[in-house]
């Protein structure tokens, strides 16, 4: 397994671009599996799980050609699979979303339960429900869902929490079934809005996107279309965070500042200096972010869009980790997603975690220390921590940050980073964990 070496306490310098959304492509793709004929998408990014979400596609029977530069080819005319892979659902949740797709166009599915994680249990109540209330019949039995779909039909869903994949995943099951759908208490993350602009271009007829009702107008079909997924907002946010922690001056390109307005403020608040900069007709978006003074703390509150997204908190208290004062970080949306901070505390952060909340206590400096990445953003976490950490970090477990991060290595060493990946030959004294 690889590993990532890194000689912390260099100031981030210089541009780095932005790559495609992963959590907008998987979606997206899921829901390619509805389309007649070969959709063109742009700006997919190069990470493990958009590998995965192909392969899986490929195994259900669409066409699949990924090319070098981010063009994802995905023809689902003779999509004909009625199960799912169960090696594929079990390494990423995400294809659980074909569920939908498979009754919607084959009237029948089998697809095993994803499982939890390590950030919680993770159910998938609120799919199935929702699917039983499209007029599914579904049963799970041996870890696996049956359902059969003879004729679905538009029914009022209501979400107990607004849930970003259950969201996506009821709006395409229910973009070509019969009759009027309502999702109550949806979810509004910037790639469910996407999502929905994909669907109507398509040929569907979706409304509300973006709010806590979506309205979805079943129609026969969908046809293929050419079409560009947005820059991912979490990728983005990481580099903010790895800059203002190591004290640096970067400008973060392809980015939609309003996708990531939490993180900007709390940046600010922290006492960062991020000047966002919106796209133009001769420019894409972008922020510049500079950490030129010592840092403050701020309590945190990980809540569903538009509030602070979860998938930033830990990076987050990586950067707290060193910053002036006492921080409170909660996490509304996953139940246990602090598990990463015993990898902190080995560098020397003051954090106890306890349940849903962290209470970090700012250090002068983490110390470079052999740690574990446990899963994709905690990995974002040790990153971070590693990079403003004094001395040298050996991090394993890079195979989880591959899931979510494209060209990492490369990416931060064009800004000046002391980062490298395993295969080539250390001074390292450390020895590596694991
Ligand atoms: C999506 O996961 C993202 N993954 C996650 O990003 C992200 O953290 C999460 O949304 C929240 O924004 C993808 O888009 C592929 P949820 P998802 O359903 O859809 C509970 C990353 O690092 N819940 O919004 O699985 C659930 O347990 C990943 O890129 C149920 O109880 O998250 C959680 O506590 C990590 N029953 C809460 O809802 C259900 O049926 C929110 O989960 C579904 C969810």
């Amino acid at each position: 397994m690889d590993r990532f070496y890194i000689q912390g306490g260099r100031p981030l310098q210089g541009i780095v671009r932005i790559s495609g959304s992963k959590n907008s492509s998987l979606a997206v793709m899921a829901a390619c599996l509805l389309g007649r004929g070969k959709t063109i998408l742009h700006n997919v990014p190069d990470i493990g799980d958009i590998h995965t979400m192909a392969e899986m596609l490929h195994r259900l029977g669409a066409e699949v050609e990924l090319y070098p530069d981010g063009t994802l080819c995905i023809d689902a005319e003779h999509f004909c699979a009625t199960e799912a892979p169960f090696d594929l659902v079990r390494k990423m949740r995400a294809s659980f979303y074909v569920l939908g797709p498979m009754l919607a166009r084959l009237g029948a599915a089998r697809v095993p339960l994803p499982g939890g994680c390590d950030i919680g249990a993770r159910p998938v109540d609120y799919h199935t429900r929702g699917l039983m209330a499209l007029g599914a019949d579904i049963s799970i039995e041996h870890g696996f869902v049956e359902a059969f779909a003879n004729r679905l039909h538009g029914a009022s869903i209501y979400l107990d929490f607004p849930s970003a994949g259950a969201t996506t995943h009821l709006m395409t099951a229910a973009a070509t079934v019969h009759g009027t759908t309502l999702i109550e208490n949806a979810a509004a993350e910037p790639e469910v809005v996407e999502l929905a602009r994909f669907l109507n271009a398509m040929g569907a007829h979706i409304e509300g996107a973006g709010s806590r009702t979506i309205v979805i107008e079943g129609v026969p079909a969908l046809h293929a279309v050419e079409y560009r997924i947005i820059p991912d907002r979490i990728e983005a946010g990481t580099y903010a965070v790895a800059a203002a922690a190591t004290g640096g001056d970067v400008r973060i390109q392809n980015v939609i500042p309003d996708h990531l307005n939490p993180v900007i403020l709390k940046l600010q608040e922290a006492g960062v200096d991020v000047i966002p900069i919106a796209a133009s007709k001769d420019s894409i978006g972008a922020l510049e972010v500079r950490a030129l003074r010592p840092l403050h703390a701020v309590d945190i509150l990980a809540m569903p869009h538009p509030g602070f997204p979860t998938d930033m908190q830990q990076p987050f208290v990586s950067l707290l980790s060193t910053a002036r004062g006492t921080s409170v970080i909660t996490d509304h949306v996953f139940e246990s997603r602090f598990k990463y901070v015993a990898e902190l505390i080995r560098m020397g952060a003051d954090i106890r975690a306890e349940g849903r909340s962290a209470v970090v206590r700012g250090v002068e400096r983490l110390q470079g220390a052999a740690i574990t990445a446990t899963d994709l953003r905690a990995g974002a976490a040790v990153v971070v921590a590693a990079l403003s950490a004094e001395g040298e970090s050996i991090i394993s477990g890079v195979e989880h940050i591959d899931r979510g991060y494209g060209n990492l290595a490369a990416k931060l060493q064009l800004l000046g980073a002391g980062i490298e990946r395993s295969g080539t030959s250390h001074p390292l004294s450390l020895v590596a964990a694991g």
